[in-house]
């Protein structure tokens, strides 16, 4: 037998170009179609960002109004996709039910099985303006409360809000949410668009490549760590009368004893970025004002607690997930919604790369080194 190279998880493999994004972890920097992400964050609305990733450019004004019209007249959740997750019990795992959502959501599209770019576009976009409903039903039905309607007067952070708390946000935790949405919306081949890749690779439909990204995308190892952050933090105790010094205190103990006991600490470390998380800072803003808006210092000593002992014993930086945890704990979303409420985002990265492989396709199918037994004869009956 030849030896061959076994590139165990695709470590340091590059698979195909895109155009999409552009991870640079030497200068911790990430570009969506050229825009730093920071800058992106800081002045362009999500759908703004949406429009990006998915044509190339920023859209000027009348383009703009376009997208926003035709999002804010999808944003109603079929019946048949309401039924559907009525379907499912309030207690399995709301990434359960966003998976089934869009499965329905995908047979329910006239150009479900159509995947010119012009088809591709139009389910992206009608996706991303009803996925939000599915999100705030699925929080609110757990809490035995009725779906509420979307407004079309509000933008898509607001509304996606409204429809999971019933009531309108203040204007900070509109943008904190806004600023999270565009954060989470693209990175290039991580596992869950690398997943939507290798199925659209095959020809199948852009409603089953997120699918199958999301069933990727639920690992803790990738988008479930936002949500198992938060566990880490109801673990340590979430104490609101505490004094953030208090706090750090004990989040730095419970760190140095989960890695003295070599547990690894969802929200650290990185694939690609070892030297920091490019999107950290930014969010981290985001997170610093919600802890100020809701007066909650002692979030923030959980947080730094964490930080300073995994930096102390091991120099494992926080990654993205770390500070959005306890953001959107802070908004009020169950921990269990935080995954879905990547997928929300995500969805306009993995459909500009589904789009980008239709284009340009080659099946994707790698090969093994086989180690099983020598070839043997079956036992005579
Ligand atoms: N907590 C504790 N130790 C960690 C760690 C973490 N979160 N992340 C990495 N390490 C340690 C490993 O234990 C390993 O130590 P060792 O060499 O002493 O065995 C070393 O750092 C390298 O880790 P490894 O898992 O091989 O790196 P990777 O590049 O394959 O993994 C992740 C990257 C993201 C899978 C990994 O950092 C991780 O599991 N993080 C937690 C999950 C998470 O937050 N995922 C979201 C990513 S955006």
């Amino acid at each position: 037998m030849t030896e061959q190279t076994i590139y165990k998880g695709l470590a340091g493999v590059t698979v195909d170009t895109t155009a999409v994004s552009k991870v640079n972890p030497d200068t911790n920097s990430l570009l969506y179609r050229g825009y730093p992400v920071q800058d992106l964050a800081a002045k362009c609305s999500f759908e703004q960002v949406a429009y990006l990733l998915w044509n190339g450019e920023l859209p000027d004004e009348k383009e703009l109004q376009a997208f926003i019209d035709f999002e804010r007249s999808h944003r109603k959740l079929h019946d048949n996709v309401k039924a559907a997750i009525d379907l499912l019990s309030t207690t399995c795992h709301p990434m359960d039910v966003a998976r089934t959502a869009v499965s329905v959501i995908g047979a329910n599209h006239p150009l479900a099985q159509d995947s010119s770019p012009e088809a591709n576009l139009e389910k992206a976009m009608a996706l991303l303006a009803c996925f939000p409903a599915v999100v705030a039903y699925d929080q609110r039905r757990r809490h035995g409360q009725d779906i509420i309607e979307p407004r079309e007067d509000l933008d898509y952070s607001a509304n996606f809000l409204w429809m999971t708390f019933g009531e309108e946000a203040a204007p900070e935790v509109v943008e904190a949410f806004n600023v999270s949405m565009i954060l989470y919306a693209e990175h290039s081949f991580n596992a869950s668009t690398f997943t939507g890749r290798v199925i659209t690779s095959t020809l199948a439909d852009l409603h089953s490549a997120v699918t199958g990204a999301i069933g990727a995308l639920k690992g803790p190892l990738h988008g479930g760590a936002n949500e198992a952050v938060m566990h880490t933090f109801e673990e340590i105790g979430i104490r609101k009368d505490e004094s953030l010094e208090e706090a750090a205190a004990r989040s730095k103990a419970w760190m140095e004893d989960a890695l003295a006991q070599k547990k690894k600490v969802m929200g650290f470390g990185h694939r690609v970025y070892k030297n920091g998380d490019s999107r950290v800072p930014t969010m981290k803003g985001a997170l610093d004002a919600m802890i100020k808006h809701y007066d909650r210092p002692e979030m923030l000593g959980l947080y730094n607690g964490l930080e300073t002992a995994m930096e102390e014993a091991k120099q494992i930086k926080p990654n993205l997930d770390y500070p959005a945890g306890p953001t959107y704990h802070l908004m009020g979303f169950d921990t269990e919604m935080f995954t879905p409420l990547f997928i929300a985002a995500r969805i306009t990265g993995w459909t500009a790369h589904i789009m980008e492989q239709v284009a340009d396709n080659a099946l994707i199918r790698p090969l093994s080194a086989y180690n099983g037994p020598e070839q043997r004869e079956v036992p005579s009956a």
